[in-house]
């Protein structure tokens, strides 16, 4: 179908970056773990291949090898710093350990502009991560930059079709990362530049047609990006045989319900089920202050209800899910550490449901920027397409403390300043995050001649690129001072706004 490149996972955190980047030059791209059989290799046919970074060294024990028959495939390679010590170690060259690790930017020397460097300057800026580095090129390898520290900052042997660089293309610090990725793709492996996402729109609706022929989907509506697009979608392939259903878990933002509803009933013709259990979720909530407990307990009570509503409608064989390419990847971690849970995630789009139905999950393979673009094709409106991320549980871990419902009127008003200053502003788009959270606090303040004693409002708001490091954004003093006396003035209950000055790590993005 599209001639794919394939990245062979070693453990580097930029393993998805790596195949995002092949697909933002609109060749398919997919991931899979290093060890996978040639067998498998095969039966993908990949027009080339891309062997990661990781977090190992080939001299460790349990270091991570690929298969060496990969290199007699004649699929052009690409190794990517562990990737290239992978190849070197392999075909007999020599790999050091070093003593100091080389983090951060190097400048590099290009030696050889033939194909991976073509178009190039003579030198470039390089994002450089490892310990270990080639001391010795195998047989049949030649040199094609250095650095200060590295003899053999890219190396290729033209005739095995091999490549290999110290460095990281796929993040933004490396000068023409992206240009060296293409000169790799379109260079040396032939890839045309067809994967496109309305073809993609086109192909999954046949895909949904011929799976779920007659029958009837269900599946949950948050307002969210992905649970929106893939309602979109599904409505577009079978019309109103899908029934979406909309819980009011009361833990929403200000307005929000009623505005899903109406853009999806009105708008987009959607066969949606309100259900409005605002009561049920916030008399189970009551006086439970521990964020776990919370997040569990609003998880658990979205999944009764959801399946509940669910069985009422007749004849349901399948439930649409909105599972993303990062949750299907197979995980590859070589610290043999158990990580440890932070939060216990809950989304709308991810129900585990014990009901027998089966699955539709049209997303399967994308990322989350591509679904945004797919829903800008489906023509989703941008209030829902670039609206910032909302956790599962909602303002429910964004009430420090017990979840009353006073308390959630007062959070509600204040995140919706925040709201409408940061878009008057014209950053809404800018910053990953802006939103109001409620400290159980009271402090004292003076209204008038008036003394008060009321609840403090936290603003938080992060720039970030995936959720998962953040930085606090630098908001003007004006804008501060806007939002500052906007909530103290007009939401009965405040009398005083701090703004949090944390990144993450080592804080988290949410409070609870
Ligand atoms: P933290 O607070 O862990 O949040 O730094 C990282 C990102 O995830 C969002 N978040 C959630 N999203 N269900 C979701 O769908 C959840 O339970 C959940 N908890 C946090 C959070 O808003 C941020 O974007």
């Amino acid at each position: 179908m599209y001639g794919s490149i394939l990245v062979l996972d070693f453990g580097s955190q930029y393993t998805q970056l790596i195949a995002r980047r092949i697909r933002e030059l609109q060749v398919y791209s997919l991931i899979k773990p290093y060890n996978i059989s040639i067998s498998e290799i095969k039966k993908i046919n990949p027009k080339g291949i891309i062997l990661s970074g990781g977090p190992a060294s080939v001299y460790e024990k349990q270091a991570p090898f690929c298969d060496r028959k990969v290199f007699q495939l004649g699929i052009p390679i690409l190794g990517i710093c562990y990737g290239l010590q992978t190849i070197v170690h392999i075909l007999e060259g020599k790999v050091k350990k070093s003593v100091r690790q080389e983090y951060g930017r190097a400048l590099m020397y290009i030696d050889d502009h033939h194909d991976l460097f073509f178009t190039l300057p003579a030198a470039i800026n390089v994002w450089m991560s490892h310990a270990d580095y080639t001391v010795k090129l195998p047989p049949g390898f030649v040199s094609m930059a250095h650095t200060r520290n590295a003899e053999y900052a890219a190396v290729a042997s033209r005739d095995k079709k091999i490549w290999g660089v110290q460095f990281h293309p796929e993040v933004i610090h490396t000068e023409f990362g992206t240009q060296i990725i293409s000169n790799f793709l379109f260079r040396i492996c032939g890839c045309f530049a067809n994967w496109e996402l309305s073809s993609f729109v086109d192909e999954a609706i046949s895909k949904i047609r011929k799976q779920v022929r007659d029958k009837k989907v269900i599946g949950g509506l948050s307002g969210g990006v992905d649970s929106s697009t893939l309602a979109l979608l599904l409505q577009k392939a079978i019309g109103r045989r899908f029934k979406g259903i909309f819980v009011n878990n009361g833990l929403l933002r200000k307005g929000e319900a009623s505005y899903v509803v109406k853009v999806f009933r009105r708008s987009f013709k959607i066969d949606l089920k309100y259900i409005d259990a605002r009561r049920e979720f916030l008399r189970e909530l009551r006086d439970i202050t521990d964020p776990e407990e919370k997040r569990k307990i609003i998880g658990h009570k979205f999944i009764e209800v959801f399946e509940k509503e669910a069985k009422k409608v007749k004849g349901v064989e399948f439930l649409a899910q909105g599972t993303l390419y990062p949750d299907v990847i197979e995980s590859i971690s070589f610290s043999g550490a158990p990580s440890v849970r932070i939060k216990s995630h809950h989304n709308v789009g991810g129900l585990p449901l014990n009901m027998k139905l089966k699955l539709v999950e049209p997303f399967r393979e994308l990322f989350k920027d591509e679904v945004r673009k797919v829903a800008k094709i489906l023509g989703l409106p941008d209030a829902l397409v670039y609206r910032h991320p909302f956790p599962g549980p909602g303002l429910g871990v964004r009430i420090v403390g017990e979840i009353t419902p006073r308390r959630l009127r007062i959070l509600r008003e204040a995140d919706a300043i925040i709201e409408k200053v940061i878009k008057k502003e014209g950053i809404y788009r800018k910053i990953w995050q802006a939103f109001a959270v409620l400290l159980p606090l009271k402090s004292v303040g003076v209204m008038g001649d008036r003394r008060t004693y009321e609840y403090v409002i936290a603003l938080r708001a992060v720039e970030s690129q995936d959720g998962m490091t953040a930085d606090w954004v630098k908001l003007s003093p004006q804008v501060l001072a806007e939002i500052s006396a906007r909530i103290i003035n007009e939401v009965e209950g405040v009398n005083r706004v701090v703004y949090d000055i944390s990144s993450k790590p080592p804080s988290t993005i949410e409070w609870e």
